[in-house]
């Protein structure tokens, strides 16, 4: 099934510049970016993003993390995109994440965890209307 997901590029994945490592393992996987944009998440952008953990204990810092600087929003597209990004993501936590895994290999702990995911498909499809606009996803396809 060929799925498009959402992933975002943390603020410590850009502060510790690993966006370039981060999107070749997305790449070398057999993923394609369809939409790609620098933003700065607004108050409500990340609380509708982060509806499930807003009133957690921990989400005053998330939401300073999240809003310390910009961050990257790709839409990648392939086979199982939304499993396959899970799965090479690694779980929240970057101390249980496995190294080869892009959060065992570059992440911290479980708020400085260097990307974010859409976590099914259906909530994939929700989180790339919230953060792209039909007109910047884009079928992406070469002649040669
Ligand atoms: P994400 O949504 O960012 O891809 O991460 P996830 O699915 O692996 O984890 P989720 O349960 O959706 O949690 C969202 C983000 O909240 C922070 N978090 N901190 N201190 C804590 O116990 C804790 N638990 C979660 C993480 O930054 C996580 O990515
Ligand atoms: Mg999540």
């Amino acid at each position: 099934m060929i799925e498009t997901t959402l992933v975002l590029l943390k603020p410590d994945c850009l502060a510790d510049r690993h966006c370039g490592n981060v999107i070749n393992r997305f790449e070398a996987a057999g993923l394609e970016i369809v939409g790609c944009k620098m933003m700065l998440l607004a108050d409500d952008e990340l609380a509708e993003h982060y509806a499930h953990v807003l009133d957690r204990p921990f989400y005053p810092d998330l939401k300073a993390f999240m809003q310390s600087s910009p961050v990257i929003a790709l839409a990648l597209s392939g086979k199982n995109a939304v499993a396959l990004v899970r799965e090479l993501m690694g779980p929240t936590d970057s101390r249980k994440a496995a190294k080869g895994t892009i959060r065992g290999d570059f992440g911290r702990d479980v708020m400085f965890n260097v990307v974010h995911g859409s976590d099914s498909p259906e909530n994939a499809i929700v989180e790339l209307k919230r953060f792209f606009a039909d007109s910047e996803l884009f079928e992406v396809s070469l002649k040669r």
